[in-house]
């Protein structure tokens, strides 16, 4: 069980409050990474809401690349560089500001820079506000795929401001939309909940109703060794559907799930997936293996050299027959690939 002081506490609050909060830190150097957009977007509300507010602390302030682009070597030595030159100090105090790639970037540098600084988050998609700022998990991406560098290291505040997400695409927004899909599936509390409510009021509840789910199983399990492999429900085909079919991280995660359903568990949940799918107003009415440029062997490539890299002959993944029950079923890699020959209607 990890302490409940140190899985992060997550504040739902305006921007000006957390601007208020961070100055009561006791650390006078405050460091933020910033993704570039959100910055563009932000500058002014930033400056007089959080940056005023901090007159009395020395800022650095580095301002990362947008979204995936931030997770590279490059940046990661950019930032560094450029912070260590600053002279900071093992007490200084990181914050992030973007979404779930610009967490898991400057978790990182905050993981390894002066061999770990603490650190916070404010997360300003939905999919960083439900999921990726919530956990520990830092990471980069290498030529060979993606997130194969990171480590645990747990934010101090999760601060959440939900007017961040009026300036979300419509695409970004369905994203995080993918993620909530799967909590609906892990808990039939928020299942019910998004059922049961409509309109513009369940959004925020839904937030933190997800958030909650995400804390309690991290609280539990925060290496995942058992129980937080739930939480990569529609993961296994899911991440090779993201890369070889270029989607974002949330729809790629809809369509895993709606893979393991096709594959192993004879449809019995794809209605009700695509049920909330409809119902939360996402476009993804057309599954990657309907298009035409659906490319079988790139995915198996993808699920093959993931698979290679753990040094395992058989594959992980989250049955979900009946919502709120997972299961971690392991199958031998080559009868998971045979199985998969399905989803383009060439059975093997
Ligand atoms: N650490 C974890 O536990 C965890 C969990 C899930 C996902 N992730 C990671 O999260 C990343 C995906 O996160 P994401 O979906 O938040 O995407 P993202 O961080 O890539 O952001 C998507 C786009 O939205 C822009 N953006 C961010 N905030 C905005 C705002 N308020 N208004 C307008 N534009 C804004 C960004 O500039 C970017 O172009 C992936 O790298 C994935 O691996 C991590």
């Amino acid at each position: 069980m990890l302490k409940k002081e140190n899985k992060g506490q997550y504040l739902k609050m305006s921007l000006a409050a957390i601007g208020k909060d961070l100055a009561s830190f006791d650390s006078e150097v405050l460091i933020f990474i910033i993704d570039e957009k959100v910055k563009s977007l932000y500058q002014e509300d930033l400056n007089k809401k959080v940056f005023a507010k901090l007159r009395k602390k020395k800022i650095v302030i580095f301002i990362c690349k947008q979204g995936e682009e931030a997770k590279s070597f490059a940046e990661y030595e950019r930032a560094c560089e450029y912070i260590l030159s600053q002279g900071i100090h093992r007490h200084a105090h990181l914050v992030a500001i973007g979404g779930g790639a610009t967490s898991d970037f400057a978790g990182f540098v905050a993981a390894t820079l002066l061999r770990g600084i603490s650190w916070s988050i404010i997360p300003t998609t939905l999919l960083a506000m439900v999921d990726a700022s919530i956990g520990g998990k830092t990471a980069l991406n290498s030529r060979s795929g993606k997130n194969l560098l990171g480590r645990y290291h747990f934010p101090r505040q999760i601060y959440v401001d939900t007017n961040f997400l009026k300036t979300l695409t419509k695409s970004d927004l369905d994203s995080g939309y993918g993620e909530i899909i799967k909590y609906a599936m892990l808990s039939r509390k928020i299942f019910d909940f998004i059922i049961s409510k409509s309109g513009k009021n369940r959004f925020n509840e839904l937030i933190t109703l997800c958030a909650q789910h995400k804390l309690k199983v991290v609280e539990k399990d925060p290496l995942e060794i058992s129980l937080r492999k739930s939480l990569n429900l529609g993961h296994t085909i899911g991440h090779a559907l993201e890369k070889a079919m270029k989607l974002s991280h949330g729809e790629a995660v809809f369509w895993g799930m709606v893979a393991i359903d096709k594959l192993f568990q004879n449809q019995v949940m794809t209605d009700t997936l695509l049920l909330l799918a409809k119902d939360l107003g996402t476009d993804w009415a057309i599954s990657p293996w309907e298009r035409a440029d659906f490319d079988l062997s790139a995915l198996l490539l993808l699920i093959d050299k993931d698979k290679k890299r753990q040094g395992e002959e058989s594959i992980d993944y989250i049955s979900f027959k009946t919502i709120g029950q997972m299961r971690v079923c392991s199958i031998g890699l080559q009868k998971f690939v045979k199985k998969l020959y399905v989803l383009q209607g060439s059975e093997r």
